[in-house]
């Protein structure tokens, strides 16, 4: 075959002459682990079936946020909760595709953001957008000890087609920030003390099993249903920084603080990653 790399006007790189499909060329260069970009930052991604309970369920989540600033600096993500169902079954009813839902329930997990940074304003918490997020957040949180977002991921019109219903939600979307920060961690926080066999308020509720510990692979083998979207067993296997994550309950005060502390007080679930 004619070498024709002399014609290309490239700049000289490991890769400039290599199909980036080929993973065999591709990771001598491209497969070592990426930096930490913000080795301090916890990610908190609520619920928005916590956020649809309101004042009762909300207020003291945020007096409980409020207290944990000066421990941490915080990337604090919403769900979309209950209006996202109501949206999915009237668009699914007019036969809206998955990348005219995904944005719109983007939006329900947004207003979520705005209402707990409302709250959380006079202690310097805003709301960003996700631009922002990407390129600003180093210094935000060094003027704020936390902000907050929407955690559904920006796939929007080009969410994938699979599934009618986004497959990219809130937690693949908290996921793929708190991996790509290289954070010190991420909690879930739910209306439910953690990842059970079953979901406990189902009609198998009463025999469904607490698991204070399981990973993304041993629930990817199971159909079942389960607290936080499925695909993201899908990006914890192929995760670079994050080990771990912990599904606490958000109803119960004092679980989220512990959690951040390191404290196991809901589920773990274990990810690829490896230190
Ligand atoms: N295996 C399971 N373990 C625990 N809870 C489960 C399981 N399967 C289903 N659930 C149910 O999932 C509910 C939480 O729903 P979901 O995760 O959709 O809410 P959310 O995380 O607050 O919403 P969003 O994803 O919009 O932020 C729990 O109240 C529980 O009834
Ligand atoms: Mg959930």
């Amino acid at each position: 075959m004619a070498d024709t790399s002399n014609q290309i006007k490239h700049v000289i790189s490991p890769l400039a002459r290599q199909t980036l499909q080929d993973g065999s060329l591709t990771r001598p260069v491209a497969g070592v682990r990426p930096i930490r970009l913000l080795p301090w930052l916890q990610v908190v991604k609520i619920g928005g079936r916590v956020m649809d309970r309101g004042a009762e369920a909300i207020l003291p989540l945020v007096a409980e946020l409020r207290a944990l600033l000066p421990e941490h600096r915080l990337l604090i993500l919403t769900g979309a909760g209950i209006r996202a169902r109501h949206l999915f079954s009237v668009g699914l009813d007019l036969g809206l595709p998955v990348g005219t839902l995904a944005p719109l329930a983007a939006s329900e997990a947004g207003q979520n953001g705005h209402i707990l940074a409302s709250l959380l304003a006079a202690d310097g918490v805003s709301y960003i957008e996700h631009p922002t997020i990407a390129n600003q957040l180093a210094v935000h949180l060094a003027a704020a000890r936390a902000v907050v977002g929407s955690a559904f991921p920006p796939y929007h019109h080009h969410e994938f087609p699979g599934s009618r219903i986004p497959p990219h939600r809130a937690d693949t979307g908290a996921f793929l920030l708190a991996d790509a920060f290289g954070a010190a961690g991420l909690t879930i926080v739910e209306d439910v003390d953690g990842v059970y066999s079953d979901d406990p308020n189902g009609v198998n509720g009463g025999t469904a099993q607490f698991f204070s510990e399981t990973s993304a692979a041993e629930l990817a083998k199971t159909d079942g249903s389960l607290p936080f979207d499925r695909a993201l067993l899908e990006v914890m296997a192929t995760a670079r920084h994050i080990e771990r994550v912990q599904v606490v309950n958000g109803l119960v005060s004092g679980r989220l603080t512990a959690a951040l502390r390191g404290e196991h007080v809901g589920t773990f679930v274990h990810t690829a990653a490896r230190r």
